[in-house]
């Protein structure tokens, strides 16, 4: 898969879990506002967690070897995304797995948090100048 292949599937994802972190606000705050919303609450909450958990792990095991590839500083992103990610993984699953009512208290700092990471990822390693086709050589099919 070409970096701008895998950096638009990426940054698609990322647009999922924005309207998913979306949906999820409005349902808070129905929610908050004593509205019966609990089980589409609880299930547009899971549905993120899930989203997110898929999303990690595919971006870890497709970014990996492509930034390997680009230049000398890639050891540097490589160790702070994986660092990244299995920690703010560990801290946000930990976060979505409390119960309802403390999800919904504590959605909007959270929501604030997965959209910086979000968001610094596309200013770091998801950027156009570091997901170059033409720094990839171990995929030269199509030119
Ligand atoms: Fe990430
Ligand atoms: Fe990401």
């Amino acid at each position: 898969m070409d970096p701008s292949v895998a950096r638009a599937r990426l940054l698609e994802q990322h647009q999922g879990l924005r309207e998913r972190l979306e949906r999820v606000n409005g349902l808070v705050r129905q929610y908050a506002s004593g509205e019966a919303v609990a089980e589409a609450l609880g299930a547009a909450v899971a549905g993120v967690a899930t989203a997110f958990d898929e999303h990690n792990a595919f971006e870890e095991t497709l970014l990996t070897p492509m930034l390997a590839a680009t230049d000398g500083f890639a050891d540097v992103r490589i160790a702070r995304m994986v660092g990244e990610h299995t920690e703010e993984h560990r801290a946000f699953s930990a976060f979505l797995a409390s119960p309802l009512s403390e999800v919904a208290t504590g959605w909007g700092d959270f929501a604030e948090e997965i959209a910086a990471h979000m968001e610094a990822e596309e200013r770091t390693f998801l950027h156009p100048w570091v997901l170059r086709d033409d720094l990839v050589t171990a995929d030269t099919s199509d030119g």
